[in-house]
């Protein structure tokens, strides 16, 4: 599985532990920066990890910022985004199983990196339960349609 991975400056060195993590693992990792903790805007980061996702270029995604918030409004602006920010591990299996998210987002500033690296953890391993969770998401893509 291909993972898209981006951060900002308050996110990168969550980042750069869970890219060890990620690679240690066996995933391949596309990381598309910040590559130091020089102050950077997260919504073009975002967003260039959010379209690899979009595109189908990588599976799924995972984004950082200071509260995982910034970076999870901005790629959800994506359509056929569903970016989930997830501070502990039942939210984000429920992310997967019941929203099937395909972008993780962590707060830096809120969830330690041992959690973190449990909740990304259970976010790659969870799968989508289809059944009546199909509806709503398909609910979701319609507003992608008829909301501006
Ligand atoms: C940066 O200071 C901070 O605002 C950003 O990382 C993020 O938390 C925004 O949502």
């Amino acid at each position: 599985m291909k993972i898209a991975l981006a951060a900002d400056h308050a996110g990168f060195s969550l980042k750069e532990a869970s890219r060890d993590f990620l690679e240690k693992k066996g995933f391949v990792v596309q990381d598309y920066g910040t590559f130091s903790e020089e102050s950077v805007d997260y919504p073009e980061l975002a967003a260039e990890a959010a379209r690899a996702v979009q595109k189908g270029e990588c599976e799924r995604g995972i984004l950082f910022c200071g509260t995982g918030v910034g970076v999870a409004i901005a790629a959800n602006k994506l359509k056929g985004i569903r970016a989930a920010c997830c501070t502990d591990c039942y939210t984000a299996a429920c992310a997967r199983e019941h929203n099937d998210a395909n972008i993780l987002t962590l707060g830096s500033r809120v969830t330690g990196s041992g959690l973190a690296l449990r909740i990304i953890a259970v976010f790659l391993e969870t799968s989508f339960a289809g059944g009546r969770h199909r509806a709503r998401i398909e609910k979701i893509k319609s507003l992608e349609e008829t909301e501006r």
